[in-house]
């Protein structure tokens, strides 16, 4: 294994406490004491859009900057008090329209002011917002609004064209952002509707087990799958945000991620406003002048990116960083992918700060191993358990592994932020249980002997492209579709730049040719009708796939053979 190489000591600058604080913090944690601010930590109520924005509107923070929101043409900001006002009249919009707490409200659009508000507004009247990302295309799109069940999706004059409303009898109104000519049966223009709209809206109470927020992610097998999260969430979301992002009063805070993602609600929304932050949002394209730009003249102080962007920004140049001001930033974190040491070598020389991995998932909905700003970081891993989070790598049967040993990742379960359901699934939610007392996360990884993790991979299929979580089955599923394409089977191959590339290998129909205009055509067919980001770089044509004898295609042999390595038993494959 590799040993670990540099120690890193406390950053100037970096966190107040040291790491045995943060423990007893945790040891004599006291609700009263650390949700005292917390509405429902007195009257008993919850909702989570009062305690992002409602509650900073009742104290001090009432005209401080909540959102800045920036693109390459456009700059707005607004206070606790405009999001407040704006989701109010979001929310009665949606009662208007018929919304119950706990339909599903859908947001299909590119970052930009209305999602905040329109997210806010939804959970406001107790509603689950489910996030979708920009780039999806029509199949992904209705495979998730169908099986969510969704009534009313927030979306936009382009976007609605990948949305088949024959297809989806739920899906009773789209709130249509920006201006069209005319609005069709069960189209609702935005701004008028908002326009007629009251401000003042009494939030819909609930508890701490209300469901807020559904996001589809993806396994090995099957569809995408909905994992559900409660209002409880915020109880992490919260102390992560003041922990591991160290979130301070003055700080004007970034995450570069997309809120069609987890890392774009739980940190992009969540845990900055919970702590009162200045939460900014950059829209348009990835640029290293653009990002650099706002890293500079919004005087960023907390940065949160992920390993891709990191080496993109790296492959910029070092000309590229010396052009730019960095003297604002205090605190840089990553997640999503593994963080190469050399880029966390690389961002110490270019920002003068180290890179604090994080590592979680969709299904746990905030941190659960991470690099607190006081910790030593041991470049290559992803950091110790957050204080309360018990972490382990275990053996298929559970049984918990010494120092060094390679196994699964695993965390006890039972923490504030677990996702409480698969939608529409329940044996799927089991899977993650099936070792008892354990969550079991797909990964491997190895532990040294003072705690730091090491992740070494997935233990499944699931492909992690550019830090953006894609499954086989659903790349594979859209390309059969092809009228040339008999047979799929899709694998990750390891990249610098974007961790893995999507492979795909394809057996023809009878009467078609391997071509490069084919091999085009059909990689345009997934980008157009899936997504872009799920589209196969690489295409390969083989006579036939390796499968097993019932059928199924092994997509391990692929990705062995693909990258020279033995490929293990073969006593299922079928000749
Ligand atoms: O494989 C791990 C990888 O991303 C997976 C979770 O993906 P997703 O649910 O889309 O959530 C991404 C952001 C929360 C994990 O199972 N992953 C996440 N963080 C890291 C990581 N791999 C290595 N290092 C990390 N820090």
């Amino acid at each position: 294994m590799e040993k670990l190489e540099i120690k890193e000591s406390l950053p100037p600058g970096g966190g107040k406490h040291n790491l045995n604080d943060y423990e007893s913090v945790y040891e004599t944690f006291r609700f009263e004491e650390v949700f005292a601010d917390f509405s429902w930590h007195t009257t008993g109520k919850v909702n989570m859009a009062h305690e992002l924005i409602d509650r900073h509107v009742m104290g001090p923070k009432k005209d401080k900057t909540a959102l800045i929101y920036v693109d390459d043409n456009r700059r707005e900001t607004y206070t606790f008090d405009d999001l407040r006002r704006l989701s109010g009249q979001f929310g009665n919009l949606l009662l208007k329209l018929g919304v119950k707490k706990g339909d599903r409200v859908f947001f299909f659009m590119p970052r930009s002011p209305e999602i905040y508000v329109g997210m806010l507004g939804a959970l406001k009247i107790g509603a689950i917002v489910g996030p979708l990302f920009e780039a999806f295309m029509e199949s992904a799109v209705t495979d998730r609004l169908a099986d969510a069940e969704a009534s009313v999706l927030v979306t936009t004059s382009v976007l609605k064209g990948r949305v088949p409303r024959e297809k989806l009898p739920k899906l009773r109104h789209l709130i249509i952002v920006d201006e069209q000519p005319d609005y069709a049966e069960g189209e609702v223009d935005f701004a008028r509707a908002m326009a007629e709209s009251k401000e003042e809206l009494e939030p819909a109470w609930g508890t701490l087990e209300d469901p807020m927020i559904l996001h589809y992610t993806s396994g090995s097998t099957g569809k995408p799958k909905g994992v559900l999260h409660v209002q409880g969430a915020m109880i992490q979301q919260y102390i992560t945000g003041k922990w591991v992002l160290d979130l301070q009063e003055d700080d004007i805070y970034w995450c570069t991620a997309d809120p069609g993602w987890v890392t774009g609600t739980s940190y992009g929304i969540f845990a900055p406003w919970l702590n009162g932050a200045t939460n900014l949002v950059r829209g348009g394209r990835f640029s290293a002048d653009g990002w650099y730009r706002t890293l500079q003249d919004e005087h960023v102080t907390v940065w949160y990116s992920a390993p891709t962007a990191f080496r993109m920004l790296m492959s910029a140049g070092d000309g590229m960083t010396d052009k730019y001001d960095f003297s604002s930033l205090r605190h840089v974190l990553s997640v999503g992918e593994p963080l190469n040491p050399e880029v966390i070598r690389w961002g110490f020389k270019a920002y003068g700060k180290r890179i604090h991995d994080t590592w979680w998932m969709t299904e746990t909905g905030a941190h659960m191993i991470v690099n607190l700003p006081c910790m030593d970081i041991r470049p290559g891993s992803m950091g110790k358990p957050f204080p309360g989070i018990v972490a382990a790598i275990v053996d298929n049967m559970g049984n918990e592994l010494p120092p060094y040993s390679l196994g699964n990742l695993a965390i006890k379960t039972g923490w504030p932020s677990m996702m409480r359901q698969i939608w529409n699934n329940p044996a799927k939610y089991q899977e993650y249980f099936a070792v008892p007392g354990w969550y079991v996360s797909g990964d491997s990884a190895y532990m040294d002997e003072d705690g730091y993790f090491w992740f070494q991979g997935r233990v499944d299929d699931v492909i992690n492209t550019s830090g953006e979580r894609v499954g086989p089955f659903e790349v594979e599923s859209k390309l059969v579709e092809h009228s040339a394409v008999a047979e799929a089977g899709v694998i990750g191959k390891p990249d610098p730049v974007r961790g893995e590339i999507i492979k795909a290998f394809i057996s023809l129909r009878e009467g078609y040719t391997a071509s490069e205009a084919l091999m085009e055509e059909i990689r345009l067919f997934v980008k157009t009708g899936l997504s872009a980001h799920a589209a196969p770089r690489e295409i390969e044509v083989l006579e036939k796939l390796p499968k097993t004898r019932s059928g199924k295609i092994m997509r391990r042999v692929l990705k062995a053979q693909e990258l020279g390595l033995p490929v293990g038993d073969l006593s299922t494959i079928e000749d």
